[in-house]
């Protein structure tokens, strides 16, 4: 169960304020915590916790952010396949939390702007021997080109995370196993959205893509599958913070879906891990081992339509 990861890695520090800003308005942060993030290198965390083999394709800068996010890599068992820029900082960003656990989050891309098709093709050996690639939007596009081209060459299946969220082409999409967009990125990557008329399967369906997972936070996910879509609940819990709850969704369904489960179980699966990760303050104090998923495991009650 190989899974290999393109993505951004760097440090996030984390504010934490009562509410968020007003336009001009200077607020107080009640905490400060800092520690090492991205969507891809959460994602490869958090697959690897969860018992996958992972491979992280990433860049950082010759600096101490870089080298902290290697070595926790390491810590962690993800084998960085890392391209040091020695004329850019590595990643930054910077996540405000509430007190009801939302986050915004700004991120300097620093080195990972420079993570390239080049990169990903020198390193086609190390994504050739993966069972999935595991792909989002936080470096430049034309990796995710280079690497669906791959997986496409070698069979392998492609999940794409498509946050953040921009216009994109539906043929690389189509290319894909999977995309997991939210619901405002379902309506930015296709540039149309959900209306009285049209739902997201119906949008899905004429720019040729019939498989995705539309995750809606508290409301749970939409599976679109063979022109049926099935609604999942979500698991009511007490939320203390939802940053990178769609890393942890994303690298869950990643793994079940090598573990041979079908797709409806697959997002069974990432919701149970997302709801664990945000019980837990920060991101990588949340990501959730397979025993833990396992011991917490919650059947889920869905509703079809056709
Ligand atoms: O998805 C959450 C992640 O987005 C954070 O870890 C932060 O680093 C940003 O990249």
């Amino acid at each position: 169960m190989r899974i290999s990861v393109l993505g951004l890695c760097g440090r996030s520090v984390f504010l934490k304020t009562d509410h968020f800003h007003a336009p001009g308005e200077t607020i107080i942060a009640e905490e400060l915590y800092t520690e090492p993030g991205g969507k891809g290198f959460n994602q490869a965390v958090a697959a690897a916790r969860l018992g996958a083999e992972v491979n992280f394709l990433t860049c950082v800068g010759d600096d101490e952010e870089g080298r902290e996010c290697l070595r926790f890599l390491e810590k962690e068992g993800v084998l960085p396949f890392a391209q040091v820029i020695s004329n850019a900082r590595t990643a930054y960003a910077d996540i405000l939390t509430d007190k009801t656990g939302e986050s915004r989050i700004t991120v300097y891309q620093g080195a990972s702007k420079q993570l390239s098709p080049q990169f990903i093709r020198d390193n086609e050996h190390v994504l050739a021997q993966s069972d999935m690639l595991l792909l989002n939007n936080e470096y430049p596009e034309e990796c995710n080109y280079a690497a669906v081209e791959i997986g496409e060459k070698y069979g392998i299946p492609v999940i794409l995370n498509p946050a953040p969220a921009y216009k994109m082409d539906s043929e690389l999409l189509r290319k894909c196993f999977l995309i997991t967009p939210n619901r405002t990125e379902a309506s930015v990557i296709l540039g149309e959205s959900e209306n009285g008329a049209e739902t997201f399967r119906d949008i899905f369906k004429k720019h040729g893509i019939n498989t995705a997972v539309v995750t809606l936070g508290s409301e749970g996910a939409l599976l679109i599958e063979n022109g049926k879509s099935i609604k999942f609940p979500s698991i009511p819990c007490e939320v203390k913070d939802t940053t990178g709850a769609g890393d942890t969704f994303n690298a869950a369904l990643a793994v079940a879906v090598l573990l041979g489960m079908d797709l409806p179980e697959a997002v069974e699966y990432g919701i149970n891990a997302s709801a664990l990760s945000i019980r837990k303050k920060y991101v990588m104090p949340g990501l959730p081992t397979k025993e833990e998923l396992g011991a917490g495991f919650i059947k889920l009650e869905t509703t079809e339509t056709e």
